[in-house]
């Protein structure tokens, strides 16, 4: 069962991914959108220029103008995710001549920012789960899917907290692991013993399986959406 799901599980993790995503993207292309057409010839100004999209992108400015209390939330969340996303690069290898180079203590580094991160999002988290649940005009247009997607990024986050802050996670160990994963050397490998590694791992693999099919696709959706090219 540990080599199905810490040795066979994350290729297929990837295959999922990549694959779903390219056939997310394909079904997009394909998909008839008058609101497209109006990109050629290209906005001059308004939200379908250059940086509309980016505005829209980074700042989320619709939201903004929509709901200035939940687009908070939203942004603080997704600024948190993106600092933790960079921070886990660590998790798979480590740059000591870089942090050699710049003077850096990188586990301090890492300790402060990913604490900082790791803290905020898991709360933002919880807003944005408390206000689907609180808020009747948001519940009613709230499915079982966002509450399965909420609930399980929170998992993620408070099993990576877990590790963050409770006892000493050895980083170097996950490392190797990872380093044998990517270059298929079998032999010997050592999946980490912590268990709450484990579970982290698993769930993460999960929601890496389920965002192609979900509704966490917006973030590829944006350049595709006929309210933003429409508006221009
Ligand atoms: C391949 C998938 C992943 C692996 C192998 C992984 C592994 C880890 C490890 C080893 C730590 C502990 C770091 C330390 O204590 O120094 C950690 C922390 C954390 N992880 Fe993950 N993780 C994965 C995906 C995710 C995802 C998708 C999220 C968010 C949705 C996430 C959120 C966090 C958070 C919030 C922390 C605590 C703060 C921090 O150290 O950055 N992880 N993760």
């Amino acid at each position: 069962m540990n080599t199905f799901l810490f040795i066979f599980l994350p290729y297929l993790t990837v295959i999922v991914f990549i694959g779903g995503i390219a056939f997310r993207l394909t079904v997009w292309r394909k998909t008839p959108s008058p609101g497209r057409m109006t990109l050629f010839p290209a906005p001059s100004k308004g939200a379908g220029t250059f940086w509309g999209v980016v505005r829209e992108s980074f700042l989320f400015s619709s939201l903004f103008k929509g709901d200035r209390t939940f687009w908070g939330f939203a942004w603080v969340f997704h600024v948190a995710l993106l600092l933790i996303f960079v921070g886990h690069v660590r998790v798979f290898t480590d740059f000591p001549a870089l942090w050699a180079a710049l003077n850096i203590d990188a586990d301090t580094m890492s300790a402060t920012f990913g604490g900082i991160a790791g803290v905020i999002i898991a709360l933002t988290a919880l807003v944005l789960l408390v206000r689907r649940i609180g808020i009747v005009r948001v519940r009613e247009i709230t499915n079982s899917t966002d509450f399965f997607a909420l609930i399980l990024i929170l998992a993620i986050l408070l099993t990576g907290n877990m590790m963050r802050f409770g006892e000493h996670f050895d980083l170097e160990l996950t490392r190797t692991y990872f380093s044998q994963l990517m270059t298929l050397s079998f032999t010997g490998i050592e999946i980490p013993l912590s268990g709450i590694f484990r579970v982290h791992f698993l769930l993460a693999q999960l929601l890496i399986i389920y965002i192609p099919f979900s509704k966490i696709m917006h973030l590829g959706g944006i350049f595709f959406t006929q309210t933003l090219v429409q508006r221009s």
